[in-house]
């Protein structure tokens, strides 16, 4: 099959990739040189995912980050994405007060960070919102499945959907389309629901921890680039050793001012 790549990339080619079976490769990204450096090489959707509430703030959960700490992320972000389709996710207490509050709050997060999308958590309960922001012409992405911002309801890091929470997490998928939305993104699914998914909806399919059947994949650019040492999750793989290079060479540049031999001659200015 020819990999074709276009120019920029719209919701609406999104939709052509699935239906030509291409895959859809997205990573998230909080900042300038990352998006930059994501956008040439091909990566379809850059997320601003309020995962920079873990990977930039520092906080436990995705729950503290507010719209006004996701703004400055998505203006870098579209600011250095020419290809890319830009999506920001709504955070925590943005929406789930009804469709008015989330479509104000989508209409801030467009106009200030020039971004093409925005994306919000759940399925069924979620809809009405869905509706009012795409009826407003702003495309949303849906997210079931493991929805973060949940974690204290879903009792933690939680596989969804296995058992009888298959029916739900189909229905949730059905809602999100028939809501509205451009696609969506499922978080740890089981593989072989989340394939029957994506066979039942026209909409792509993302998946994170949701196996290889899925329209699309997305992972956190931390995650993929191994910034961090730690343990990552079963769904997580690393394909650089960021956290080991960054460590090294903070070494190397300890050692060097210690020992006066950093800054160099030719780190000098003339007079
Ligand atoms: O916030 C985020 O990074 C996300 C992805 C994991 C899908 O929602």
């Amino acid at each position: 099959m020819s990999v074709h790549s276009p120019k920029i990339v719209r919701t609406s080619t999104l939709l052509e990739f699935k239906q030509q079976g291409r895959k859809i490769a997205c990573l998230t990204s909080y900042d300038s040189m990352t998006a930059g450096i994501f956008d040439r090489a091909g990566i379809d959707v850059i997320l601003v995912g309020d995962s920079a509430a873990n990977t930039v703030l520092g906080y436990r959960s995705t729950l503290p980050i507010t719209l006004e700490e996701m703004i400055p992320f998505g203006r870098a972000v579209s600011a250095a994405s020419e290809r890319a389709l830009v999506v920001i996710d709504l955070p925590f207490g943005s929406y789930e007060t009804g469709p008015a509050d989330a479509l104000t709050n989508s209409i801030q997060v467009m106009k200030r960070t020039n971004a093409s999308a925005v994306k919000l958590e759940g399925g069924v309960r979620s809809v009405e919102q869905i509706r009012a922001i795409v009826e407003a012409g702003i495309p949303v992405m849906g997210h079931i499945g493991f929805t973060p911002q949940s974690v204290n309801a879903l009792g933690g890091f939680k596989v969804q959907g296995r058992g009888e929470g298959a029916d739900q997490l189909i229905a949730d998928a059905l809602a999100v389309e028939a809501a509205g939305a451009f696609a969506v993104v499922l978080e740890m699914v089981p593989a072989e629901l989340a394939n029957e998914v994506t066979k039942r909806l026209s909409i792509p399919t993302i998946g994170i921890g949701a196996g290889a059947g899925t329209d699309g994949q997305i992972l956190v650019w931390q995650d993929f680039a191994g910034l961090h040492t730690g343990k990552t999750a079963k769904f997580v793989k690393q394909y650089a050793q960021l956290g080991q290079v960054l460590e090294q060479a903070t070494s190397e540049y300890l050692k060097d001012v210690q020992a006066g031999e950093f800054p160099a001659k030719e780190h000098e200015f003339d007079a």
